[in-house]
């Protein structure tokens, strides 16, 4: 058994080793290891504190991070060294950059022949301001602003943010107070609203009160929900460390340390040198990973920044130069309906153009039914605008004080609407559980028919090669196809028509037609599927076939029927009921049927009974490399009246094992299924 000591030596080694691999995975993006190694890591950490819960005196463990009580409140922390705030530069122009540079040369007497000043150039980021405070290199507090003077100790939720270390690497200052901002990248915010709109709850205005709130959640579990992130950008009190010259030399320093700095930095000189860092970082602010309102630029020199001092709480060395505003007040003209590729309704707002994140905007989401009405977003109304990066711009929310007197009603997609699509008049639907409401038109609705003629001709669909985006808009907008029927009809595809399209050469038209020829016969199941029928995917469209035999058997099914096909249940009944009992639907499939027009024979399958067949009932998981293609050996066994199925469960009658099988191995043998190398499987095949 490990004494203490020991015990505690490999504890501290342990959380240096996963401290590095945090840093590696959540600030560069580039873990070492794999997280099955972490887990082990972590595992091995965890039985070591159970064991001696001594270990977790020391604040380092990461097993530690979220772990604490919701608080009743905050308790209030007197900063040590004042919390200042910058001086902002609202021209936004190049003259902001000038008036600084001159402002700092007058300051330090300089005259026209003296050298450029040197400043540390950085991305003014847009969260909440954080004092993280290290005692011998252990985060012992972390507090908010507040006032400048007192802030609050959220010193647990903080814990929660795996950008930041619990032990700073090579450092074992007396105190190091690290200043900077957490934040909520734009991937983790759209990630987090995603999920909350699925879920009917509330979504979050922007990254910014992602973070800023997220931080003064009273439990630290709903702080860890949220992902925040975090990144250093100045220091407070310090005590045992030796200073560096510059500014730019402390963030490398921190660096050092494993503390989260931005790459987006640059040391230049003099008014021009701020110019152009302030234009290159606006050419690329649409594509950074989280919101940025402006740059901040700092004289290089400490000893500089200290002859030029403060006024009223604010440093004269520093300034943020802002960019235009990423949010904005306008006005409502209308709400339209948009249909998307899959059916789903979208509301729009129609917008007075506004220009917002360096864009003029006239239309704005609203994602969906409930967000529109939880916002209360009507029309005539004045609304905040959002356009951060390359995401589509979106109504935050309603300025209520400015709403007309004579307004419209709440939202109400349905009544809007007269529960028809706005594009094919088809009826609109929303399941139980799902926010969205959708077209039930399918292939007929030309929102979708673009996106159903690609699903149509995909390679697990009919394998229609080279009937791709362009050429598929091009057949549509040209009027040539609006079904997947047209595209088996002379009269439309054929050389002639085809080779008179924009960049249509006469081989890749006789191609095209070679494959639609080649598809004529398709197995019922790859039919179905290519059908496009919601909640019907590839595995169901096999089972269906195999269950009915015939479309027309499947087609006059009802939901009772439908259910009593293995793995069909409520939901995916309905879809298929709601899909054959749509007129436009059933044409389609006539015309695809019909000889003198689309002219194309399903293979039928024989059908339910696969009793007599010898694998019948039998269900197989193919794994690791096989000499004879995946897909290959899956058609062998399903022809056989097996089924295939892609993960090992109880049910589970053969694993067939290639070379270098992983888990799906490990797993038939802990449950004791009878596991087959390739010779064994393909004399199986032959014998029965
Ligand atoms: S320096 C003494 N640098 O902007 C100077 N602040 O008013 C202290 N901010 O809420 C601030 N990015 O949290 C500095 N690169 C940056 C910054 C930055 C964002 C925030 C800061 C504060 C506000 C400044």
């Amino acid at each position: 058994m490990a004494s203490l000591k020991e015990a505690s030596k490999r504890a501290f080694q342990l959380r240096n080793e996963i401290g590095k691999h945090d840093y590696q995975y959540y600030v560069l993006d580039q873990p070492l290891i794999p997280d099955a190694e972490y887990d082990k890591l972590f595992q091995e950490l965890q039985a070591l504190e159970e064991k001696y819960p001594e270990l977790l005196e020391l604040h380092d463990s990461p097993t530690q991070r979220v772990g604490g009580k919701p608080l009743d409140s905050f308790q209030q922390v007197r900063h040590e060294v004042s919390m200042l705030s910058i001086r902002t530069e609202t021209d936004i122009s190049d003259q902001g950059a000038i008036a600084f540079d001159t402002r700092i040369r007058k300051e330090l007497k300089l005259s026209a022949g003296d050298a450029p000043v040197e400043y540390a150039c950085e991305l003014k980021f847009d969260g909440l301001a954080i004092n993280l405070r290290y005692v011998h290199g252990v985060l012992e507090q972390a507090s908010t602003r507040g006032d400048g003077t007192v802030g609050e100790d959220v010193t647990q939720n903080v814990r929660t943010i795996r950008h930041i270390p619990l032990r700073l690497a090579d450092c074992n200052a007396a105190v190091l107070e690290v200043r900077g901002e957490v934040y909520m990248s734009r991937r983790d915010f759209r990630r987090y609203n995603e999920k909350q709109r699925a879920q009917g709850l509330p979504t979050l205005v922007n990254p910014r009160n992602g973070a800023a709130g997220g931080i003064r959640q009273l439990d630290p579990s709903l702080v860890a929900k949220r992902r925040l992130s975090f990144f250093a950008y100045g220091l407070g009190k310090t005590e045992g460390w030796k200073l560096p010259a510059t500014h730019s030399a402390v963030l490398d320093a921190l660096k050092n340390m494993n503390v989260p700095v931005s790459n987006e930095r640059a040391v230049v000189h003099g008014a021009q040198g701020l110019i152009g860092f302030h234009r290159r970082i606006e050419a690329q602010r649409d594509s950074l990973p989280f919101d940025i309102d402006g740059v901040v630029y700092k004289v290089n020199s400490l000893a500089l920044q200290e002859r030029l001092g403060y006024v009223s709480r604010e440093p004269r060395w520093a300034v943020a130069h802002k960019y235009p505003a990423e949010e904005q007040i306008t006005v409502v003209h209308d709400i339209d309906i948009q249909v998307g590729r899959t059916g789903k309704l979208t509301p729009v707002a129609k917008l007075e153009p506004v220009f917002v994140g360096g864009t003029t905007v006239s239309n704005a989401t609203l994602h969906n039914e409930d967000e529109t009405r939880r916002k209360d977003v009507r029309i005539g109304d004045t609304v905040i605008v959002r356009r951060a990066g390359d995401v589509i711009p979106e109504v935050v929310s309603v300025v209520l004080d400015k709403r007309p007197k004579k307004t419209g009603k709440r939202f109400d997609m349905y009544e809007l609407l007269g529960g028809k699509c706005p594009v094919c008049g088809s009826a609109i639907t929303r399941e139980e559980g799902e926010a969205d409401w959708r077209c039930s038109g399918g292939l007929f609705c030309p929102a979708q028919r673009k996106q159903a003629l690609l699903h149509f001709a995909s390679r697990r669909a009919m394998d229609i090669e080279g009937l791709g985006d362009k050429l598929v808009d091009q057949l549509v907008d040209g009027g040539l196809v609006s079904t997947p029927a047209d595209l088996f009809d002379k009269s439309r595809m054929n050389l002639q028509m085809l080779s008179g399209l924009e960049r249509m050469g006469e081989k890749s038209a006789s191609n095209l037609l070679e494959a639609i020829e080649r598809s004529r016969q398709p197995a019922l199941a790859r039919f179905i599927y290519a059908l496009g029928i919601r909640n019907v995917g590839e595995a169901t469209a096999k089972d269906l076939a195999r269950h009915f035999g015939t479309l027309k058997n499947l087609m006059h099914a009802d939901e009772e029927k439908l259910q009593t096909v293995p793995d069909v249940g409520p939901i995916v009944a309905q879809s298929i009921v709601a899909f054959f009992s749509e007129k436009h639907n059933v044409d389609v499939i006539e015309a695809l049927l019909d000889r003198n027009r689309g002219g194309l024979s399903p293979k039928e399958s024989a059908a339910a009974p696969k009793e007599g067949l010898p694998l019948a009932g039998k269900t197989f998981v193919l794994t690791g490399t096989l000499a004879m293609a995946r897909e290959q050996a899956k058609e062998k066994l399903e022809a056989l009246g097996a089924k295939v199925a892609g993960s090992v469960s109880k049910k589970t009658d053969y694993v067939v094992a290639g070379a270098e099988a992983g888990s799906k191995l490990e797993k038939a043998r802990e449950l004791g299924i009878a596991v087959l190398d390739e010779q064994q499987f393909l004399e199986l095949l032959r014998g029965v």
